[in-house]
Order: structure tokens, then C-alpha cells, then sequence
């Protein structure tokens, strides 16, 4: 059943400029219901309010708004570098415009504290504005040919179509992460944002649209059908391309599926990143790292620290200092000023932190600070977690939830070991103020990712990706472009 507008709504009363709040699929620069009426609902994840209803994108939908993105790819293709770049600095500009609100719908469907959620805004910004310049600086190669009457010349050119699979934890920069890129390089998108977070996407959507970009350039499937409309995405021969974050399970399905068409892949999957201080660490720099790593986004990011291995020497007062830091943090709802760690986004969130901790603790490990989920709702108070071992499922898989396990170690030969047994290879961390050992260590660590003395690595300026089953490809910097673009060599006879 298709929902009237929500203008009473709380959402509504929150947010100022009405024109970001959009329930339609954006395909071909038109707004459409999906074709039988179908909506799926949005939930505010602190109190489970009904962020209204969004029209649930089939398989038809998808298949229209890819041949929409494959109508709109030549011309697009054909347009000057300087026009693709002005477009895409004019999103830019709404973008920044519109900070405050979109933040505060971020909120609303994600959970984040405002201010976090404001930081999200200007982060994936900063995609659009660096890739508005890249998109001038594409350049190919001549090589010089083994005889003298050839030449050889080496074209960079979009790779076609491109879909974009996104997920809940980053609403609005984990698009513009890969929607900018793509479309400063030429190609065209097909987005199919999270079911749990559609109104960053379409409100992004809105914006690109007053920003000027022709029809069928940037199109948005909201569905609560992901495996049919990823189906339709992986199996098109016109999607030239598939960008995924998301957990490294789907990943590999995905990957599976885009084999039948030989698709290029971007993939950025699940870590599981470990965070070592030394004996010889700054304390209050590592105690600040930790917890910047860890509790982002109430600790649900792929970079967040999963496993904090402490030296022996420092161990005992590193522990000190990290719990007063970590009892100092406030759960809450996100749009309250204080609040810095949202809810989980929901209840199966909840319940994989609860057995995690619960199989940890069954098999030795202390709960050092109790926290946990207090109430009904969807706030989990953080976790501190003692005598953590590599045999505890919490080591191995992706907490996603503001649980720290911490580990003993006694050496570097050991912790390099500890941390480089997994299949993940996102991020890491360390800290230590031993400029040997810093070299040593970072060179030794099997991640795309390494922060040295800090717990913030993530820049648009960085190739953001990692190694092993975290996936590949890379996001944001100068390589970011290369992934939406194919290498051409023409061989010519002079
Ligand atoms: C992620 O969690 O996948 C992205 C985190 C970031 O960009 O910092």
C-alpha cells in the first residue's frame, strides 16, 4: 500500500529543507512508485518509530534503470572532463548546503550521534569534491614501440555501467565513496543503497539531480528484495561493474554471481583489525586511539578495532586509563548533544553482540566493564572484555558493536603472529614510539591498512581497501578513479 506524505511526521518537523525527504526510485531522473504500489517501512533504530515507508524497487525496476544508466553512458562518456567535474562540484556545493539536515535524516535512520552524523556528511563529501578535480586528471601513457614505424599509445576510459551495492553503517559516505569516482570517470550508476537506510540515498539523489546531471546518469533502487535485485545486478550483461562494502559472506556471493559475466569488481568486506600497544606507546595517545577506533559508529565500521592486544609492561595501566575513558562515554539516542554512541542499527545486531560476549565469557574470558543492553530498546552500554584468547568465536568474527576485547602479549614476534592470524585484512593498528619497531611492525602486518600512533586512518586523500578476504580495490586518493576505468592500447602503424 503507497503512504501519503508523512508532513506531520517528527521527521519532517525535524528536517528544513522538505524537498530530502524522497520515498520514490529515482530512475532516469524521475521519481516512480514501484509498479504494484509496494513500500517497505524505515525504522528509527533508538526508539523503533516509523520513519515512514519507501517504495519497495523489483526486478523490473532494476532492469529499467539499468538500461536507463546504459541509454545516458555514451553521451555521458562523450561529455568534456571540465563539464562532468562542474556537475559534480555543484552536488558538491547542495551537498555542504544541505549538511545539517542530511545529518540529521542520517541520524534518524542510522542512529549515529548527530555529531558524528554531521562528520559523516562532510567525510563523504570530501569524495565528491576530490574526485570533481580527478575527473580533469585521467590520464593515459605512450610507450615507446619496438619499431621505429609503430606507435604506442595506452587510453584510460569508463568501464560502462556501474552498479553500487551500499551499506546501513555509512548512509551517505559509502555512496558518495563510490558514486563520485564512477561518475567523474565516465561512467553511469545504478545504486541499490541498504534497506535499513534508504533516505540518505534518495536525499542524495534529490541533490544530484537540482546539481544538473542528465537523465539516467545517477538511479536508485530502494528494495527490501536484495537478493532479486542483486541477482538482476550481477547478472546484466550492460552492468560492466559491480562496487560492494558489505560483509565478506555476501561478498563472495556476489562474486560468485558476477563470474557468469566476467564483471571488473570493487569489493570492500568485513575486518577484523587488531590494535597493539607497545610497552614503550605514548598511554594517552594509544587510550585515545583505542577509543576512537573502537566506539566509532557505537562500533560498527570495518575498521573498527576488533581485538586490543596490550603489552605486558603496560598492560595494567593501560587498562586503568582505557575504562575511565570508556565509562566516560554516553549511549542515548543520537540527537540528544551529550550522546556519543548510538543505538545498535537492530535487534539481531543485539543479539550476535550478547552471544559473542556470552561464548567469550563462558569459555574464561572477564567482563572487566559489564555494560550490555539495559533496556528494551536498542542502546548497548560498551563492553570491556579481559583475557581475551585467539580461540574465542569474539577473535574471530566481526564484533560490530561497541564490545573491546582485550588480549595479553609478551613480545613483537608474538602480537605480529596473533594479529595476522585471520582471514580478514582491513585495518590494523598500532602504537609505539620505538621508530624501529614502527617500520618493523608495519611492514610485518598483512592489512591494506595500517595507523601508526592514531586510531583514525580513514581520508579521502588514502587508498581506503584491504588485502586477503577483506576484498580489493580501492577507494578514494589517486587510485580511487582506477577502478571505474578500463586500459585501452592503440597500436598504430605511422
Ligand atoms: C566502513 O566501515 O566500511 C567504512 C569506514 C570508513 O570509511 O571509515
Amino acid at each position: 500500500m503507497w503512504v501519503k506524505d508523512l508532513t506531520d511526521t517528527f521527521m519532517h518537523s525535524l528536517i528544513k529543507n522538505k524537498q530530502l525527504i524522497r520515498r520514490q526510485l529515482f530512475i532516469n531522473n524521475k521519481w516512480l512508485n514501484e509498479a504494484n504500489g509496494d513500500t517497505f517501512s524505515v525504522f528509527n533504530p533508538f526508539d523503533a518509530s516509523s520513519l515512514g515507508q519507501v517504495a519497495d524497487g523489483t526486478v523490473a525496476e532494476t532492469e529499467q534503470a539499468i538500461r536507463s544508466a546504459q541509454d545516458a553512458f555514451e553521451p555521458w562518456k562523450a561529455l568534456a572532463a571540465i563539464d562532468r567535474s562542474r556537475i559534480l562540484r555543484r552536488w558538491f556545493d547542495l551537498i555542504m548546503e544541505n549538511q545539517e539536515d542530511l545529518a540529521v535524516l542520517l541520524t534518524l535512520e542510522q542512529g549515529k550521534p548527530l555529531a558524528e552524523a554531521r562528520g559523516e556528511i562532510a567525510y563523504g563529501v570530501s569524495y565528491v569534491e576530490w574526485f570533481a578535480e580527478e575527473a580533469r586528471r585521467v590520464y593515459g601513457d605512450t610507450i615507446p614501440a619496438p619499431d621505429g614505424n609503430k606507435r604506442t599509445v595506452v587510453l584510460k576510459q569508463p568501464v560502462g555501467v556501474v552498479a553500487a551495492i551500499t551499506p546501513w553503517n555509512f548512509p551517505n559516505a559509502m555512496i558518495t565513496r563510490k558514486v563520485a569516482p564512477a561518475l567523474a570517470a565516465g561512467c553511469t550508476v545504478v545504486l541499490k543503497p541498504s534497506d535499513e537506510t534508504p533516505y540518505s540515498a534518495l536525499a542524495l539523489a534529490y541533490l544530484a539531480q537540482e546539481a544538473g546531471f542528465p537523465p539516467g546518469i545517477f538511479n536508485v533502487i530502494t528494495t527490501k528484495r536484495p537478493i532479486e535485485v542483486g541477482e538482476v545486478l550481477t547478472s546484466s550483461r550492460l552492468v560492466r561493474k559491480l562496487s560492494f562494502t558489505g560483509s565478506t559472506a555476501v561478498g563472495r556471493l556476489l562474486m560468485k554471481q558476477c563470474a557468469n559475466t566476467v564483471k571488473k569488481l570493487s569489493l570492500e568486506l568485513g575486518g577484523n583489525a587488531p590494535l597493539i600497544v607497545f610497552d614503550d606507546a605514548d598511554i594517552d595517545q594509544a587510550v585515545e586511539g583505542a577509543i576512537n577506533s573502537k566506539f566509532r559508529n557505537a562500533g560498527q565500521t570495518c575498521v573498527c578495532a576488533n581485538r586490543i592486544y596490550v603489552q605486558q609492561g603496560m598492560y595494567d595501566r593501560f587498562l586503568e586509563k582505557f575504562k575511565e575513558a570508556v565509562v566516560s562515554l554516553k549511549a542515548g539516542s543520537g540527537l540528544e548533544k551529550e550522546v556519543t554512541i548510538g543505538p545498535l542499527i537492530n535487534q539481531s545486531a543485539v543479539i550476535k553482540v550478547d552471544s559473542l560476549i556470552r561464548q567469550a565469557v563462558d569459555s574464561g574470558a572477564e567482563l572487566y566493564l559489564k555494560g550490555g543492553k539495559a533496556d528494551e530498546s536498542l542502546i548497548y552500554q560498551p563492553v570491556i572484555l579481559t583475557d581475551v584468547r585467539s580461540d574465542m568465536r569474539i577473535s574471530e568474527e566481526e564484533v560490530f558493536g561497541p564490545v573491546a576485547s582485550v588480549f595479553r602479549f609478551e613480545t613483537p614476534e608474538e602480537v605480529i603472529e596473533l594479529a595476522n592470524d585471520t582471514e580478514a585484512g582491513l585495518a590494523a593498528y598500532f602504537f609505539s614510539q620505538n621508530n624501529a619497531l614502527i617500520w618493523e611492525v608495519a611492514e610485518a602486518l598483512d592489512y591494506g591498512m595500517v595507523g601508526i600512533n592514531t586510531g583514525i586512518i580513514s581520508d579521502v586523500a588514502a587508498p581506503f581497501g584491504g588485502v586477503k578476504q577483506s576484498g580489493f580495490g580501492r577507494e578514494g586518493s589517486k587510485y580511487g578513479m582506477d577502478d571505474y576505468l578500463v586500459t585501452k592500447y592503440l597500436s598504430i602503424q605511422v
